[in-house]
């Protein structure tokens, strides 16, 4: 068997994503993702929202356009840079996609 690293992995539906601009699915095959988007923006925004600092899972701000800890504070860019303490490790990216309607995320 082939290994099919550069297949994406739906993660979800297009309209669970349009409803609320953001899509979580902490189990998917390849860990937990967060899309940040909707399917009329170019580009899909997305992340393991794992924070690098001790595991919580970060929250995407839309205003400031960030992800931001609730647990220490730490803050991340839209390129999963780190912005704020205590975290110094940036997020994993991924590029993510709309296939007919489904989000499909690869690693
Ligand atoms: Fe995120 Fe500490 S776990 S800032």
């Amino acid at each position: 068997q082939p290994v099919t690293s550069t297949e994406g992995q739906a993660i979800g539906t297009v309209a669970e994503l349009d409803k609320t601009g953001q899509l979580l699915n902490e189990n998917s095959p390849i860990g937990p993702v967060l899309v940040v988007g909707t399917s009329k923006d170019a580009n899909l925004i997305a992340v393991n929202p794992t924070c690098s600092h001790k595991g919580c899972t970060v929250a995407w701000q839309a205003q400031a356009k960030k992800f931001v800890c609730p647990c220490h504070g730490a803050e991340y860019g839209v390129d999963g840079k780190v912005q704020k303490d205590p975290a110094t490790k940036p997020l994993k990216t991924y590029a993510a996609k709309i296939e007919g309607d489904s989000v499909v995320v690869k690693q």
